[in-house]
This record gives C-alpha cells, sequence and structure tokens, in this order.
C-alpha cells in the first residue's frame, strides 16, 4: 500500500473537536442499510477561506446545519465545486482510501474552472483523512462504504456577478450500501437526441453543481422512456458518444480494444482513468478516441462491439446492455453483462477492498 507519508504535510492540519457520537446500537441499524446520501455520519470538515485571510478556521467538527446569507453567491451563481470517493473498509479492519491525490487534482481544477479558491491537494488530503479517522466507525462491512464528499460554495452576501469573496469548504461523510443490489442484469441507456450536458468550452471537465443540474431534464427524459439514465451526446452534432448522467462510458470491441471517449467536456474520472490503466492486464488495449452513435448502434447489432459499460465510484463498473432512442432500440451482445466487464469490476473491486495484490499503490491507508 502507498501511504499519505509522501504527501506534503498541511498547513490546514484539520484538527479534531469531536462530539458526543451516535450511540453503537443506532449507528449499527443505520448501517445495516443506509442506502445512498440520506444517512450522515458524526462530523464534517470545514475550512473558511476569504480573498483577505485566505484559508483559515479549519476543523473536523460536528455534522450541523449551514448559516448562509440569503445573498450567498452559491445560491444565485451557481458557484460550487464538489468531489465524491469512498473509504473501503479492509481484511485487517483498517480502512484505504482509492487513488484520493486523483480527487484533489480534480477539486483544485475545478476550482480554477469556477473561479473558486484552490484548497491545495495536501489539505484535500488531510481534511478527508481526519474525518474518516474520527468516524472510521461509520466505515461498513463491504460491499457497502463510506461515500465522501468534499465541496466549496461561494459563501460572500453579494449579488453582483463576480468571483466570491468568501468560500466555505466542508467534507461529509455517508455510509452507502452496495450499489449493485438488484442491477446485476445490467442498465439501459436512453441517447437523447436533444438535450446536451456540455459544450466546447464549458464546464464539461469540472465537477460543478450547475452541470448536474442542467442533467436533470435529461435523465427525466430517459425515465420517462423506461430507461436507468442518459447517454448524453456531444452538443454540436449530437453524433458523439459523451458520457452518462454521473459516469464515464467504455466499450469492449471483437478486436481486443477497451474504447473510451477522450476528455475535453467529458469528466476526467478516476474509474475510467483506473479501468484503462489496468485494461492491459485483461488483455484489453486502451483506446481513447471519438465514438458515434451510427458506431455504437451498428457495432451492437454486426458484433463488432462485444460489451459496453459505464465507470464511476458510486456504482464502480455498471454493465450497459441495452440503448433506447428515438427510432427504437438495440442490445448490446446478448443483451446480459458481458465476461470483460464484470472481470474488470471484480478487479477493481477486490483492489479498493484490499482483496487484490495494490502493485500501482493506488490505496491509500488512512486507519
Ligand atoms: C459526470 C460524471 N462523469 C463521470 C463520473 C465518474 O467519475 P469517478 O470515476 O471519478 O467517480 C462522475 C462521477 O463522479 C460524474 O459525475
Amino acid at each position: 500500500m502507498s501511504s499519505l507519508a509522501g504527501h506534503r504535510p498541511s498547513a490546514l492540519p484539520f484538527a479534531a473537536r469531536p462530539v458526543t457520537p451516535t450511540p453503537d446500537t443506532q449507528r449499527t441499524a443505520l448501517l445495516a442499510d443506509p442506502g445512498f446520501g440520506r444517512v450522515f455520519s458524526d462530523h464534517m470538515a470545514v475550512a473558511s477561506w476569504s480573498a483577505g485571510r485566505g484559508w483559515h478556521d479549519d476543523g473536523v467538527r460536528g455534522l450541523e446545519p449551514m448559516t448562509l446569507h440569503p445573498a450567498a453567491a452559491v445560491l444565485h451563481y451557481a458557484q460550487e465545486i464538489f468531489e465524491g470517493l469512498k473509504a473501503y473498509r479492509q481484511p485487517d479492519g483498517s480502512v484505504a482510501l482509492f487513488r484520493p491525490d486523483l480527487n484533489a487534482a480534480r477539486f483544485a481544477h475545478s476550482a480554477r474552472r469556477l473561479s473558486l479558491p484552490e484548497l491545495p491537494a495536501e489539505a484535500f488530503l488531510a481534511a478527508v483523512t481526519a474525518l474518516v479517522r474520527l468516524d472510521s466507525a461509520w466505515v461498513p462491512e463491504p460491499p457497502a462504504t463510506l461515500y465522501l464528499r468534499p465541496f466549496t460554495v461561494a459563501t460572500e452576501a453579494f449579488l453582483g456577478v463576480r468571483a466570491a469573496d468568501e468560500a466555505r469548504f466542508s467534507v461529509l461523510a455517508s455510509p452507502a450500501g452496495s450499489y449493485f443490489a438488484g442491477r446485476e442484469v445490467g442498465v439501459t441507456l436512453w441517447i437523447d437526441p436533444e438535450l446536451s450536458r456540455a459544450a466546447p468550452g464549458g464546464t464539461g471537465d469540472a465537477k460543478c453543481g450547475g452541470n448536474y443540474a442542467a442533467g436533470l431534464a435529461a435523465q427525466g427524459v430517459a425515465r420517462a422512456h423506461d430507461c436507468d439514465q442518459v447517454l448524453f451526446l456531444d452538443a454540436t452534432e449530437h453524433r458523439w458518444l459523451e458520457e452518462s448522467g454521473t459516469m464515464n462510458v467504455l466499450l469492449v470491441t471483437a478486436a481486443g480494444e477497451l474504447v473510451t471517449p477522450p476528455l475535453g467536456t467529458i469528466l476526467d474520472g478516476v474509474t475510467r482513468r483506473s479501468v484503462l490503466e489496468i485494461a492491459g492486464d485483461h488483455g484489453l488495449v486502451p483506446v481513447e478516441r471519438p465514438v458515434s452513435v451510427e458506431e455504437l448502434r451498428e457495432g451492437a447489432r454486426d458484433g463488432a462491439i462485444t460489451e459496453v459499460f459505464a465507470a464511476g465510484t458510486a456504482a464502480v463498473i455498471s454493465p450497459i446492455v441495452r440503448f433506447r432512442e428515438p427510432g427504437g432500440e438495440f442490445a448490446v451482445g446478448d443483451g446480459t453483462p458481458g465476461p470483460r466487464t464484470l472481470a474488470l469490476r471484480d478487479a477493481l473491486v477486490d483492489l479498493q477492498f484490499g482483496r487484490a495484490p495494490d502493485p500501482r499503490g493506488w490505496r491509500v491507508p488512512v486507519v
């Protein structure tokens, strides 16, 4: 395992100020079936920023509501960024993160794009680590995880349109049940002909709340067509595959390639990157290139494309077995999850939960 020892110490130590924890019996009951995003641990990490003082008032405190002036910039102009990563219980009872340095780097990238203050990577890692250490009792047994949600919002009370002079960074921890329950059969994606998620020069490669608010309408259309999620196409030609609502999309070809759309207007997913990096272990050649919807349709029909899956932190890897579009629908392969998809998923999950060797040093022990 790699460790945090290689990282520079943070100027923001995120010292713990513990509160009375939830009683064991109550926490155990909550961890038995946490679902996703509704149950929260006892504490949160926080830090404030102002143009005059920089980052200050960092710490890990009891979870509490946030007080915001009604004129806070985030409420009007959506100046907000976030991240999503997980803490995994290991076989020996310790707890590890998975490539959190990539989340720290992406958070900084998002901050620059949204004109928010950049949190140094070592401070991002210190905050996440301090919270998981204090709330380690909230890390469930596999296959459940503790989902971590770092975010920064512009808090300055000012109605003018400019980068806010005050912001607040927080990290929440939320136990998350296994995402796989009931999804083993694979998902169906709606290829939306009209609504796009991101345009060249826009914020598609940043993890900002506005992207997700703008994607909800397409998700609604997908549901109305009895699909699990939407597959966004590019905003210019409505022809090139981009990504799904909260996951990147990858295709396995009969020629032994693992193909995925290039970065630019899509999110640089940690799972996407990791799958591309382990593709060779599975006899697949990783290829980042544009994929048209015609290639997907024809390839799924004639067998040139054998498997398709979505990749993201929440569900790790989700087999995509069917696509629906205004003109009809088509299945991928025989309409069931493919062997490469399942093998890649098992490899990643085993790595995350410490059940497989970690030659690349992706696991970061924190407890
Ligand atoms: C739009 C979008 N694409 C892709 C991903 C997958 O990224 P990651 O693998 O880092 O979770 C996410 C989830 O964070 C997302 O919201």
